[in-house]
């Protein structure tokens, strides 16, 4: 099915770390990629230390693509306090970058809005960061709720057929399930999760980060979550129907 018949297919990966060494490894099978989605997707930790150089990678590997591609940076996309110089790399090389913003992607008639953060950790349900105590426990808390509360605002404002969820940290603990028990607070924030819930018509909350986790979870709400991180999808890039929201019940 194509976008024609209402249905968009929308390729992800995150996680890719591309640095010299590592250019050449996704683009030979991005070079078919129009015959297989319509839009890609990339979830944040597109370079190894976040440095400009590695962006340039990340432009030679992912730029020039036969479909739109738009981005969220990841947290070692920060590493060098280079995020906006890394972000301007992409941007010159076509590539859409999101941060607390949306965009729409006109697929074959259908309008498909993607919204995109970081996000932060802090937690789930039961087993978070409370903004209780030290200033830098406050802050720590404070930032992902604020984050998630901003990307939430624009998911909801896009004007579209139908929403997706780009995010680097997790909006849900199913698809980190294979990481340590322990570091849940620092992969990912309930918050996002509400977020994405609290807006109308999501089909589809991609993520990465969690390179030990699993692929597939849903919000609380029902919205499908698939974490795409390399090491976890183990491809150039994974596929997904959005058509469920798309079609008349
Ligand atoms: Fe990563
Ligand atoms: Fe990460």
């Amino acid at each position: 099915m194509t976008a024609e018949e209402g249905c968009v297919r929308v390729a992800a990966v995150g996680d890719v770390h591309l640095d010299a060494d590592v250019v050449g490894r996704y683009r030979p099978a991005l070079d078919h990629l129009g015959l297989k989605a319509d839009l890609l997707l990339l979830a944040g930790d597109l370079t190894r230390h976040g440095t400009e150089e590695e962006a340039r990678c990340v432009a030679r590997e992912f730029g020039g693509l036969p479909v739109p591609v738009v981005a969220i940076l990841g947290n070692h996309d920060y590493h060098s306090d280079q995020q906006e110089g890394v972000a301007a790399v992409l941007r010159d090389a076509g590539i859409t970058v999101l941060e607390c913003t949306g965009t729409v992607v006109n697929c074959a008639g259908v309008r498909v809005g993607v919204a995109g953060t970081k996000g932060f950790g802090g937690g789930f349900a039961g087993a978070c960061a409370s903004e209780f105590g030290e200033p830098e426990m406050k802050e720590f808390t404070r930032h992902g709720r604020e984050l998630a509360a901003r990307f939430g605002e624009s998911l909801a404002a896009l004007d579209c057929d139908v929403r997706i969820s780009l995010t680097h940290y997790s909006p849900v603990p199913e698809t980190l399930l294979g990481e340590p028990l322990e570091i849940y607070p620092f992969l990912g924030s309930y918050h996002l999760a509400q977020a994405i819930d609290a807006a109308p018509e999501v089909g589809l909350a991609v993520h990465g980060h969690a390179h030990a986790g699993s692929e597939r979870g849903a919000t609380p709400g029902g919205v499908p979550v698939r974490n795409v991180a390399h090491p976890v999808i183990k491809q150039a890039y994974n596929v997904y129907q959005l058509s469920s929201v798309l079609m008349p019940a």
